[in-house]
């Protein structure tokens, strides 16, 4: 099996290959790179496109999600960018989350014409979680086991009352795309983390908050997030885990890649 990855630029430096293909599938068509690293098979799908082109709202989420099962993937690493509500966080710190508050207004699933209800009591798998902890503080990265994701619909950010609102609620980051994805893996009974990476001090906790900062500190922080997933792949790759993380296996291979219904 393949370990997928999927997360934005920076990531693509450490494949040994960098060509493109695409795979159709029901949801349109899928950008990825089938490579190697540490002895691993990785395939590497940006969730916004080569170009960055899908803004938050247009990712093709069940299109990426759907490609990994496809081409073998039973396990997936993602990486996001995210801004700290925690004030304890700081730019360029990474949060393993093992929560999430959805605040998006998609309504996206797998299991759109089929009464299928997905468990999402530990929506973030807890063996990779612990993995990726322990290889990045071996490595000396500063980061963190266990948070709650709050995600907005995006493309703006938020209001600083939104982000203290988010705090009172108890939320550690905020970002724009990790619902429906989580759940989407959860839905096709993919092994699920998430390296969330503190771009940015929330709303109302800085100035403002730009984009181009974000891209500015994702761009320091991917080297750290590089010797992670290098270190963690092959035992991320060897885990044989029969947790909640894959319940849905069997139902999604029947009824969404079986085509039944
Ligand atoms: N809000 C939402 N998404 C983000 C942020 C933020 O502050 N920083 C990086 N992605």
């Amino acid at each position: 099996m393949a370990v997928g990855l999927i997360g934005g630029s920076g990531l693509e430096e450490f494949l040994e290959s960098s060509v493109y293909r695409s795979l159709d599938t029901p949801y349109g068509p899928v950008k990825y790179i089938d490579s190697e690293v540490s002895g691993v098979r990785v395939i590497f799908i940006p969730r916004h496109g080569p170009g960055h082109e899908h803004p938050p709202h247009r990712v093709n989420y069940r299109g990426n999600i759907y490609a990994f099962r496809l081409l073998g993937v039973d396990k997936v690493i993602a990486t996001s960018a995210v801004g700290g509500i925690d004030e304890s966080l700081h730019p360029g710190m990474m949060v393993i989350v093992d929560q999430f508050i959805d605040f998006t207004k998609r309504f996206i699933t797998f299991y759109d014409r089929h009464v299928v209800h997905v468990d999402v009591s530990r929506p973030y798998c807890p063996a990779i979680n612990r993995i990726l902890y322990r290889v990045g503080r071996g490595l000396g990265v500063r980061v963190r086991l266990g948070g709650i994701y709050v995600c907005t619909e995006g493309p703006r950010f938020e209001t600083p009352a939104e982000i203290n609102m988010f705090r009172l609620m108890g939320a550690t980051v905020v970002g724009m795309t990790n619902v429906p994805e989580v759940v989407l893996a959860r839905e096709a009974g993919l092994h699920y983390s998430l390296i969330s990476i503190v771009t940015n001090y929330a709303a109302g906790m800085q100035e403002r908050v730009s984009a181009e900062e974000v891209v500015q500190v994702m761009e320091g922080a991917a080297e750290g997030v590089r010797k992670i997933i290098e270190s963690a792949l092959p035992e991320v790759e060897s885990g044989d885990w029969a947790d909640d993380c894959i319940a849905f296996r069997d139902e999604f291979d029947r009824l969404i890649l079986g085509g039944v219904g």
